[in-house]
Parts: structure tokens; C-alpha cells; sequence
């Protein structure tokens, strides 16, 4: 069959996007000249060729560098705006997109400008594309837990913009046990969580996202698949997994798309979804991540659809409205 076609028709939620990954370099260099700073590359092309990464840590350096060029709500907002138009074209008609304060806030760009920014994009996004969004504020682990408490207490007047909160940037040496308390904290003021587990880091940091951050949706989840158990509790529970083959590609979690856990996860009965990550560093959005996975592992149009209803089903969006789209 057509796996181009069939998985451009198919509606489709993304449940695994960082914002700030979304930066194309044209727009990265149209940001600079904007707010007259300086970036390291003098080419669009340039920038493309520095996404060549050998791990996690390879690519983050590089990504929060990228980020230095977002200053003002409106540049927060073009680049929200752009992302929904480019996942429009794909048919995808939600997303539950992160984004990471601290990378702003630390570099003196204020909480607000970086909220009502990232909203005004979505608000556009639902009006003019009719593609529906949630927001979810995403702790930096690199940084201590107390700076993370910190972003909470600025995110308190803003919580309503919030469906939920969750972990990423540096796995290793930062497992979930880390940031226990303030997850606790984020629970009692009724945010959804999530958090990056098994991406690099071993299974041990999958259990302690189930067991002590209580997670409601697993990020990645790959190295979970060294653990007999732990996959049969995955699936038992029926946890949402939001998968990203082509940042798996690119950060050396698999060697290969041949080698993508995707078919044996699909085989073990878990609740999988496909996600782009960081599309404009990774190379390719959500239809990207289904049709190359597809044509690597041989993905046939039943796993293609069960993966696609997941992503609705894996979704914070009321039961109602997941309903419309199952
Ligand atoms: N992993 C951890 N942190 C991140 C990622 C990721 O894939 N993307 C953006 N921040
Ligand atoms: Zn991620």
C-alpha cells in the first residue's frame, strides 16, 4: 500500500514535542537579525550541518543554544504558530507540546513572555488551522530540585494554562527519585504528569517514574524493553508511551531504524505512540516518524492505525472529546 498517502489521511495527536525543537534554522536566523544576536553559524545550511549528534547531551548543548535567539512574546509566539502550521499539513489535530521555562527564565527572559507567547500561538493555531493544543511545563533535571521548585511557585499564577508537567534534558545521573518532591507538589495542585524514562537511562529510572513521580504518560520508554517485567506491567497498566523514532535515530539510541524497538513493543501489547521530539533537529515531523519507521520495520496499516488512535487515547483531552477522533 501507499504508506506516504495513508498516513498523510490519517488524523493523528502529537503527545511528544518540545517546542524549542521545533526552531527551523530559517527562522533561528530571522530571530537573530530580529533581536540582534549573535548565532555561531553563518548559513542555514551551516546550522544543519552542526545537527550531527552522538548522544543526548551532543544534541541538548546545541538545542539550548538555539533557544538564545527567543527574546520577546512575539518570537515565542511565531515559533508555536509555525510548528502547528507544519503539523496541519501533516493532519495532525492536537498536540500536547512541552516546553522548558528554565531555559528561558535563566537567561532573563521573564515566565510571562515565554507563557502568553507559546498560548498566542495555540489560541491562532485553534482559530485559523482548527488544530487543538494542551501546554505542559517540563523541568529542566539537569538543575536542582529546588529550581524546580522555583519554576513552580512562578508558574502558580498561571496554572490553568497548564494540563500537566514534565522531566527532560540530561537522563543520566538525574533519574526521577530526584525530583520526587516537587512532582508530589505538581500532583496536589492537579497537573497531569509526564517525564522522559529509558531514553538513555536504564530501567531502574522507568520503575522510579511509575513509583515515585507517578506518572500518567511515559516519555520514550525504550531501555524499558530490558526489563521482562517491567514491560509486563506497562502493558498491563496500559501506560502511553510516547515513542520518537527519528530522535532515537539521531541521538544513537538505536543504530538503525531496522532496529527500532517499535514492532516487539507493538508485539508485548503496549500502548505506543509516534512523536517527532525536536522535528526541525531530528529531521522530520510526526508523518516523518510514522512513514520512515514504517518502511524501515515493515509496520503494517493495522499498527499503523492502533498507534494513531493511541495517540488520542494517550492524550489529556476530556473523554468526550477523545470519542470524536476513536
Ligand atoms: N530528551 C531529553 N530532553 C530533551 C529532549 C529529549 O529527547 N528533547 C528536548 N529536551
Ligand atoms: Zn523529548
Amino acid at each position: 500500500f501507499d504508506i506516504e498517502t495513508f498516513v498523510a489521511k490519517l488524523p493523528k495527536a502529537e503527545l511528544h514535542l518540545h517546542i524549542e525543537g521545533s526552531l527551523e534554522p530559517e527562522l533561528m536566523f530571522e530571530l537573530a537579525q530580529r533581536n540582534n544576536v549573535a548565532i555561531p553559524f553563518d548559513s542555514v545550511e551551516a546550522v544543519r550541518a552542526a545537527y550531527d549528534f552522538s548522544n543526548l547531551q551532543d544534541f541538548l548543548d546545541i538545542y539550548y543554544a538555539g533557544a538564545n535567539v527567543l527574546l520577546t512574546a512575539r518570537d515565542f509566539e511565531d515559533l508555536t504558530f509555525a510548528y502547528f502550521k507544519r503539523i496541519a499539513a501533516d493532519n495532525v489535530r492536537h498536540a500536547e507540546i512541552f516546553f522548558d521555562p528554565q531555559t528561558h527564565t535563566d537567561r532573563g527572559v521573564a515566565f510571562e513572555t515565554v507563557v502568553e507567547g507559546i498560548i498566542a500561538g495555540m489560541n491562532r493555531a485553534e482559530a485559523e488551522l482548527g488544530v487543538t493544543s494542551g501546554l505542559i511545563l517540563s523541568f529542566l533535571r539537569h538543575l536542582p530540585e529546588e529550581a524546580a521548585f522555583a519554576t513552580l511557585e512562578m508558574a502558580k499564577p498561571y496554572l490553568d494554562r497548564f494540563i500537566g508537567v514534565g522531566l527532560d534534558s540530561s537522563e543520566m545521573g538525574h533519574p526521577p527519585s530526584k525530583f520526587e518532591r516537587v512532582f508530589a507538589a505538581c500532583r496536589e495542585l492537579g497537573l497531569k504528569i509526564c517525564a522522559h524514562a529509558g531514553e538513555e537511562g536504564p530501567p531502574e529510572y522507568v520503575h522510579e517514574a511509575l513509583d515515585l513521580l507517578k506518572i500518567d504518560r511515559m516519555d520514550h520508554g525504550n531501555r524499558a524493553m530490558e526489563d521482562e517485567a517491567l514491560v509486563a506491567r506497562l502493558a498491563k497498566e496500559q501506560m502511553t508511551l510516547t515513542v520518537c523514532p527519528l530522535s532515537n535515530l539521531k541521538l544513537c539510541v538505536v543504530k538503525d531504524l531496522k532496529d527500532h524497538p517499535i514492532p516487539n513493543m507493538l508485539a508485548k501489547g503496549l500502548h505506543v505512540t509516534l512523536n517527532s521530539d525536536d522535528p526541525s533537529y531530528f529531521g522530520g515531523y510526526v508523518n516523518d516518524n510514522y512513514i520512515q519507521l514504517a518502511k524501515a520495520v515493515g509496520l503494517t496499516r493495522e499498527q499503523i492505525i492502533q498507534m494513531a488512535r493511541n495517540s488520542f487515547e494517550g492524550s489529556f483531552l476530556p473523554d468526550e472529546k477523545k470519542a470524536q477522533y476513536l
